[in-house]
Order: structure tokens, then C-alpha cells, then sequence
């Protein structure tokens, strides 16, 4: 049996795994210093007491999005604690600085208007416990602290298609300028998702979309300067062959862009290396992580589709399971045709998954426009059959191993109808 000893003193191509974790932001964004600089003059009214327009920015997912406005946030937090620290603030300039703020929401975890406005709360008033609090009470207590304190604030709304009622949220913060004497509150709302802003409200999505910019993907060029230094910090010297740098930025690029994903790459190749005692990533290694990653990426979208996505790709998983019992039972032999399933087939398992979690069924209409975003994701694959026995129909097949997929789905219900 080894020893913590013996595990911690294996051969490794690491230096710093934390550097290449998707939540490390590094001190330098290569290919961003012209969005960063928009940002920050974009925000830099507040820093002389004056409201700025708020901020709407989108692009694809893995385009720095995130890096980029916590790389702002970080800058303007260190020049308001140096204004704090001038003098008390003596000069106007100084003074204004010094009670501007930016607070950063994670909407995928805060999403709904109550949740944003308490996290809001409670970064403006930490001591004070919330909990119980009713919205009026917390937007007031919001209200009172920008009031008193004259400041102006920030709020970067991460993920902002996540809100449930953003309509809401919108005109909460939009009334709150209104109302405020000194102060004020505006937002940089950030999104990879393009859609959404055509379900708000146009009042909200002009007050959300006042000034806009586009993050556009990586190239292969740039995701190969962006991987390397990652490699110079997070891997040992040598330890990552130049042409495997490469072959992960052209994968990436020929698919995404998505910087996380190259970065997700290197990372795999590396604990595969470290299995197998290899003391270089080559060519070979990125290709096998790329394999794992291809899976973990799909698994994780399972886990974030809307609850009738998942319940059709779970009949898809059923079916394929009982498929696979039956085809070993009755023929031995599984022929091409056989690992397929009719649409038809599919619905009816569907309608009783939906009846099993208590959901009403949707539409056929409905469905197929759930086969098209499951096909999309790569979760499924469809082929239209021929005018043959069953009639013209789509053929569906599980893009992943059946089990699998049926294990994380049910895990979510069990999570989603636990909390209910
Ligand atoms: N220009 C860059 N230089 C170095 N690293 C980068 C750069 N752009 C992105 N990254 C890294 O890639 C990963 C993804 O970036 P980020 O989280 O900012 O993407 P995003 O645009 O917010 O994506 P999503 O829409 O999925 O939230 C992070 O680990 C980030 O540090
Ligand atoms: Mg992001």
C-alpha cells in the first residue's frame, strides 16, 4: 500500500496544476488588452462620481469573457483602495474614487432577482445577516448603503441569462437610479448566449444593452500563445513537446475557439502523462485527452439543459440500454440498424419519463425541436430512414455509453426533486 509520501513524491510533469485550472485568472490576457481597455474606460466615470453606462458584453463561450471583466474589477478595486489611502481623499477626484465599488454575481449561482440583490447586500454590508430578509428589505438596505455612502457601484451580472426574472431585476436596479439622490448603480451584464436578449422586455434590454461589445473566438495562433504560457508556468521546462502546444490550439480552433477547452487539454494530457510515467506530452497524449475532455464537456451540457431536454435524452439512454439487453438475448449479434432507435419509440418513453417525474408532457412539435438541440450538443445523433417498413422516420442513436448518461440525468432529478 503507498504512502501519501510515495504519492506525493511521484514523478510529475506539473509545476503549478493551479495554474491551469479553469478558475485561474493570469496577470497578463494576451489578444484582450483592447476589450480590457473599452471596459475600463467604459467604467471610469464612476471613479469621478458619475454614473457610467452599463456595459453588455457577449461572445462565444471560452473568449475571456470572465477573465477580462475580473481583470478590470481587480484594477479598479486596487485604485479605489489607493484613492481611500490618498490623503483621506482630498481631492474631488480622490474622494469620488474612493467610494466607487464593483461587485462581482455569478448568476448560475445567484439567479433570481432576491438572490442578486442579497448577494449585492451583502457585499456592501457584510456584517449584516440577511437571511429571512424579504426583497423590499433588502432593496432597501441596498438603497440605505448606496445612499449614505455616496457610492457609485458596479455590478457585473456573470452568466446574466441565467436570472429567472431578469425583467425584474432590471427595472429593480434601473428604479434604484431613479430614486438615489448621490450614487448610483449600474451593471455589466455578461452573456455567451446571444438569443436570450430577445425574450426581455425591450424596456429592459435597452437599459441592459446601453453600450455592447463582442468578444470574438481565438484563432489557432492565439490559443497556441495563450496555451504556452500556461505551459511556461504550470508545466515543468521540456515537459510539453512545441508540436503538441500546437496540435491542441488547431483541435480547439477548428472546433470553438473555447480557451477553456485547450486549457482542459493540456491539463489531461498532463494527468495522462503522470499515469503512465511519461516524462513528455506529445502529439499522442493531446489526442487521448481530447477523447476525455469530448466527454466530460458533454456530460457537463447534460447537466445544464432544461429539465424536458434531459427527460427525452434519458429515454433515449433507457431505450438503448434495453436495446442492448435484448439485441445480446435474441440475436447475440448487434447490426448497424439495431443500435438505433425510431422517434417514435423515443416519444412514447418520453411521455412516460415526464409522467415518472411529474412533468406535463410537450408537444411532438416540442420534441422535435428537443432531438435538434440534443443532436446539436452531439448528445444524440439522427439519420432519416428510408421509405422502407416503418414509414419515413428519424432514426436516433446515443452519442455516449447509454449508462453513463442515464446515471448523471437521474442524478440531477434526484437532486432538482429532492429540493421541491
Ligand atoms: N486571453 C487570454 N489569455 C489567457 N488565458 C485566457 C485568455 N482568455 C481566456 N483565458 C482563459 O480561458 C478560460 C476561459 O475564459 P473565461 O472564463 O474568461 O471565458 P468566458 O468567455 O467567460 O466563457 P463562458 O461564456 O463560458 O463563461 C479561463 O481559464 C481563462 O483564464
Ligand atoms: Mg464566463
Amino acid at each position: 500500500m503507498p504512502s501519501f509520501s510515495d504519492i506525493l513524491n511521484r514523478p510529475t510533469v506539473f509545476a503549478d496544476r493551479n495554474v491551469l485550472s479553469p478558475h485561474y485568472v493570469p496577470s497578463i490576457l494576451p489578444f484582450r488588452d483592447k476589450e480590457i481597455g473599452k471596459i475600463m474606460a467604459a467604467v471610469s466615470p464612476a471613479l469621478k462620481g458619475e454614473r457610467p453606462r452599463n456595459i453588455f458584453v457577449y461572445g462565444k463561450t471560452g473568449t475571456g469573457k470572465t477573465a477580462s471583466v475580473k481583470h478590470v474589477a481587480a484594477k479598479f478595486e486596487s485604485h479605489t483602495a489607493t484613492a481611500r489611502a490618498d490623503a483621506a481623499g482630498t481631492a474631488k477626484s480622490a474622494a469620488a474614487s474612493s467610494r466607487a465599488k464593483t461587485c462581482y454575481v455569478n448568476c448560475r449561482m445567484y439567479n433570481s432577482r432576491y438572490r442578486v440583490i442579497q448577494k449585492i447586500v451583502k457585499e456592501l454590508l457584510p456584517s449584516l445577516d440577511s437571511m429571512g430578509f424579504g426583497l423590499a428589505m433588502l432593496y432597501e438596505k441596498m438603497m440605505e448603503s448606496v445612499l449614505t455612502s455616496g457610492a457609485h457601484l458596479i455590478v457585473v451580472l456573470d452568466e446574466v441569462d441565467m436570472v429567472k426574472d431578469l425583467d425584474d431585476l432590471l427595472y429593480t436596479l434601473t428604479r434604484a437610479n431613479d430614486e438615489l439622490k448621490q450614487g448610483g448603480v449600474s451593471l455589466i451584464g455578461i452573456s455567451n448566449k446571444l438569443t436570450f436578449k430577445d425574450q426581455l422586455d425591450p424596456r429592459s434590454r435597452s437599459s441592459l444593452c446601453e453600450n455592447e461589445m463582442v468578444f470574438a473566438p481565438y484563432t489557432a495562433n492565439q490559443l497556441a500563445a495563450i496555451i504556452d504560457q500556461r505551459v511556461k508556468t504550470g508545466f515543468k521546462p521540456h515537459t510539453v513537446e512545441e508540436s503538441a502546444v500546437n496540435l491542441a490550439a488547431a483541435l480547439t480552433a477548428s472546433e470553438t475557439g473555447d480557451a477553456r477547452y485547450a486549457l482542459k487539454l493540456l491539463m489531461k494530457s498532463g494527468e495522462i502523462a503522470d499515469d503512465r510515467g511519461i516524462k513528455k506530452i506529445t502529439d499522442k497524449e493531446i489526442e487521448e485527452a481530447r477523447h476525455t475532455a469530448d466527454t466530460e464537456v458533454a456530460f457537463e451540457a447534460i447537466s445544464t439543459l432544461p429539465d424536458h431536454q434531459q427527460m427525452v435524452l434519458l429515454a433515449v439512454a433507457h431505450l438503448a440500454i434495453d436495446k442492448g439487453k435484448n439485441t445480446r438475448l435474441t440475436t447475440g449479434t448487434a447490426d448497424e440498424d439495431d443500435s438505433f432507435l425510431t422517434s417514435g419509440e423515443v416519444y412514447e418513453e418520453y411521455c412516460k419519463q415526464a409522467k415518472h417525474h411529474r412533468k406535463p408532457r410537450r408537444s411532438a412539435r416540442w420534441y422535435r425541436e428537443y432531438l435538434n438541440d440534443l443532436e446539436m450538443l452531439g448528445l444524440i445523433t439522427t439519420i432519416e430512414s428510408g421509405a422502407g417498413m416503418r414509414g419515413r422516420t428519424r432514426l436516433i442513436r446515443i452519442g455516449f455509453p447509454p449508462a453513463d448518461v442515464k446515471k448523471i440525468i437521474e442524478k440531477n432529478f434526484s437532486i432538482i426533486e429532492g429540493k421541491d
